[in-house]
């Protein structure tokens, strides 16, 4: 039985603020953010946007033509917890009318846990292929102030259902993974905002792609030639091609050339490009991108996934796009998403990134921005208040 991505949606905050002004304020030629890392504007979620209004979001449209009784399982992947307890996801599952019969677990590992999600996903609608799962990835990247990594913060959510006989693209049933104890990227329970060694980090991810590959390649016997096209982990975009650079030379050997192969991932790059890192949600806002701009009919192909969560988890797995797979798609929507959304100055991003919840207990009624369908109302004796808008 094939089991795959029978339909994908993704969210990103109606605020953005374009990296000139950024380097404008850093007094950073902004071609080093436009070209150097590849990144143009930054989502800047509002005060009242948060993972699960956007997580929300994502999944309203996702589920669009899905049969909501079918959804038996929800993961909401993020490294972005409003809770130390409570899964993100629950309060989802209420925003969404879920069926009352349906278990609901938030996951973490950094960037990997919406992959951890897919074949967790694959897993289960083997064994129950009436069931279908929702897999809700949904992050806001948060760097310091004026440091090194504030270029490349961003926030997004993407929703995914999974079940037998995908519309859209059928898991391949091999994979290769790689796990190591490495301090490249974390944040500890104390901190809002992420630490990183930057540098150590690309050589990491770098390696993690290697030794994953390695693994798939030898499971499955495929060749850099099996893929049509290929989806990174893209923290910005220059890091996607550093990657891809690196696998068309150790799988792909001396014949090929770096600009054709940088055309085998260019369409997955255009979201992020605009949006930001999205952390985990991040590798499948790529997959959104490349089958909403592929000018290529990429149904009966394969496509290539890497998948890097900092700490470090990695996983390479592919996939067979689906015949027909165009119609399910909800490209208009996104492009209708991305079309309006609004500019911030300096300033206003300043007063966005610095917004505080009360941590006392006392009640705030939160000012309404544009946040979808759904929006974080307030917080009152330190239970946050979901409003759906619909
Ligand atoms: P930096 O030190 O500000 O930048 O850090 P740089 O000096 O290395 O410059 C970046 C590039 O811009 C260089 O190109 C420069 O030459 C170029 P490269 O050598 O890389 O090809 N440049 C220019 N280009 C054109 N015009 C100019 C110009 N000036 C310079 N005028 C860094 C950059 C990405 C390290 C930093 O922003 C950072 O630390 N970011 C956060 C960490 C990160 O994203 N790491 C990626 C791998 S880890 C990962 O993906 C996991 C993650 O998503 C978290 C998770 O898993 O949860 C982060």
């Amino acid at each position: 039985m094939k089991v795959g991505i029978d339909s994908i949606s993704f969210y990103t905050s109606h605020y953005f603020i374009d990296l000139k002004s950024l380097a404008e304020k850093r007094n950073v030629e902004f071609n080093k953010f436009y070209l150097g890392i590849g990144q143009e504007k930054m989502a800047v979620p509002p005060p009242d946007e948060d993972i699960v209004t956007m997580g929300a979001n994502a999944a309203h449209q996702a589920l669009q033509d899905v049969n909501k009784e079918d959804i038996k399982v929800v993961i909401f992947a993020t490294e972005s917890g409003i809770d130390q307890s409570k899964s993100a996801g629950i309060y989802l599952h209420r925003l969404l009318g879920l069926s009352s019969h349906c278990r609901v677990i938030e996951a973490k590992q950094a960037c990997y846990s919406a992959t951890f999600g897919v074949i967790f996903a694959r897993s289960y609608v083997q064994n129950y292929p009436d069931s279908k799962v929702l897999v809700v990835a949904s992050d806001v990247a948060r760097y310091g102030i004026g440091s090194v990594g504030e270029p490349t913060q961003g926030a997004g959510a993407v929703a995914m259902v999974l079940s037998a006989n995908p519309r859209l693209l059928e898991l391949d049933p091999e994979s290769g993974c790689y796990t190591e104890d490495v301090m490249d990227f974390w944040r500890p329970n104390y901190r809002d905002e992420a630490l990183v060694d930057g540098k150590a980090s690309i050589r990491i991810y770098l390696k993690a792609l290697a030794e994953a590959w390695h693994q798939y390649h030898l499971k499955s016997g495929r060749q850099y030639t099996d893929f049509v096209r290929f989806c990174y982990h893209m923290p910005f975009s220059r890091m996607a091609e550093k990657a891809h650079v690196q696998m068309m030379k150790i799988a792909c050997g001396p014949g090929c050339i770096e600009e054709e192969a940088l055309k085998l991932i260019e369409e997955s790059l255009l979201y992020g490009r605009t949006l930001g890192n999205s952390y985990t949600a991040s590798l499948y806002i790529g997959l959104a991108s490349l089958l909403e701009n592929s000018p290529l009919d990429l149904a009966g192909n394969r496509i290539g996934f890497f998948s890097y969560g900092s700490g470090c988890v990695a996983e390479f797995f592919s996939g067979i796009v689906k015949e027909g797979y165009q119609k399910h798609l909800h490209k208009a929507a996104h492009q209708q998403m991305l079309n309006t959304r609004v500019e911030l100055s300096y300033e206003e991003y300043e007063n966005f990134y610095n917004f505080a919840l009360p941590q006392d207990g006392s009640a705030c009624r939160l000012a309404q921005h544009e946040t979808g369908l759904f929006r974080l109302a307030g917080i009152n004796e330190h239970k946050r208040l979901y409003e759906n808008l619909g």
